[in-house]
């Protein structure tokens, strides 16, 4: 890490949250922290999933990246992929501030940002300027996958109508596409991964689609567990590729320690790993092979990654340890994951992928 990143992480720690948060993405739009050479990855480390390589699994989760504005200097950083989003057709304010937590006792986070966004039209504008491949780890000029995620609108939306559109706006840029229906912070939103109703939009994006990048719905935690394969067979029916598990948690564990923890928002970083840990396993058992996952959720160590590949994740997300460690995780997490895989004779990650179910 440079001296710059390490001085400046204690500092963005004393500000508010969500100044702190901007002032990364400006700094990252600045290139400070940035490598000038992105760091190349060990072969150990690639993977395939939804048709595509990546030259390591972990992906930066959405929400780190709303408005597409530092998709480059954060594959440059030796993220795998990159998310962004999550946009709704219309720009929207979120909810009113303060609305963002650091649990720092728990490293954790609490956030009920609400879509915050600056809408699709300028999202689709800054896809359609990455024209270049993002810098990927394993060179020959292909780059780290790019993702979008889509939600709705607070009020006025249609999510049979928004949904095809949004798709639409984003399908000539990107590798893939999410459907975000489990953000805990826009009314009624959840209700969408009811399974019925899921494949409802399904439908509708596929008749309006016939072609069309890899699309994942990204769940909620708080599903029940007998809710999980009727979505999960939705999923299949309407024509999905993948799942990303998970997003954040209405749920407050007991060991929560912070004064922050009685805050209303969804609850992110370590507290969040078990319940993500157990949602993977009963997904993975569900799909039985048949979708793309991607886990998320209290990811903050190379362990933790290899434990959710074992459980049949293809690929991994992080947010709330990059919001707490920095540039710095990225490298961290890999070297951890070469360790445990040299000491462990662990050639490649399908080695492993799916052995602990
Ligand atoms: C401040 C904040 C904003 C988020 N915004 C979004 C979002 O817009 N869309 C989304 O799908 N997930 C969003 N998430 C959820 C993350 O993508 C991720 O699913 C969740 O934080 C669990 O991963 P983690 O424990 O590594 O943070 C957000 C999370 C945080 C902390």
């Amino acid at each position: 890490m440079s001296v710059l990143a390490s001085l400046s992480l204690p500092f963005l720690r004393r500000l508010d949250p969500e100044q702190a948060h901007e002032l990364a993405l400006d700094a990252l739009t600045l290139g400070v922290s940035v490598p000038i050479k992105r760091p190349k990855d060990d072969p150990a480390l690639a993977t395939r999933a939804l048709g595509m390589r990546f030259s390591n699994p972990i992906g930066i989760a959405a929400g780190f990246d709303k408005n597409a504005r530092v998709l480059r200097p954060l594959a440059q950083l030796g993220f795998g992929f990159v998310e962004a989003g999550t946009v709704t057709p219309r720009p929207q304010a979120g909810n009113p501030k303060p609305r963002l937590f650091r649990l720092t006792e728990d490293r954790a986070v609490i956030n009920r940002m609400g879509f915050n966004n600056q809408g699709i039209d300028k999202f689709a504008v800054r896809l359609a300027r990455l024209s270049r491949p993002l810098p990927s780890g394993r060179g020959g000029g292909a780059g780290a996958p790019v993702g979008a995620n889509i939600g709705i609108n607070k009020t006025g939306a249609d999510p049979e109508r928004d949904y095809p559109e949004l798709v639409a706006r984003v399908k000539p840029y990107v590798n893939y596409i999410v459907l975000n229906v489990s953000s805990p912070n826009t009314p009624g939103l959840r209700g969408l991964q009811d399974a019925v109703r899921l494949r409802g939009i399904l439908d509708a994006i596929s008749a309006r689609h016939a072609e069309r990048p890899p699309l994942l719905i990204k769940l909620a935690p708080d599903l029940e567990d007998d809710a999980i394969g009727p979505i999960i067979e939705a999923a299949v029916a309407g024509g999905a590729q993948g799942l990303i598990v998970t997003n954040t948690t209405l749920a407050r564990p007991d060991s929560l320690q912070s004064p922050y923890r009685t805050e209303a928002g969804g609850l992110s970083g370590r507290p969040l790993k078990p319940r993500a840990t157990e949602m993977l396993r009963l997904v993975a058992q569900a799909a039985a092979g048949r979708l793309a996952l991607v886990a998320c959720g209290g990811i903050e160590s190379g362990e933790d990654i290899l434990t959710r590949i074992r459980l049949g994740a293809d690929l991994v997300q992080v947010y709330t340890a990059f919001a707490y460690e920095g540039p710095a995780l990225v490298g961290r997490l890999k070297r951890e994951m070469q360790h445990i895989m040299r000491t462990q004779g662990i050639e490649t990650l399908d080695d492993i992928r799916g052995k602990d179910l």
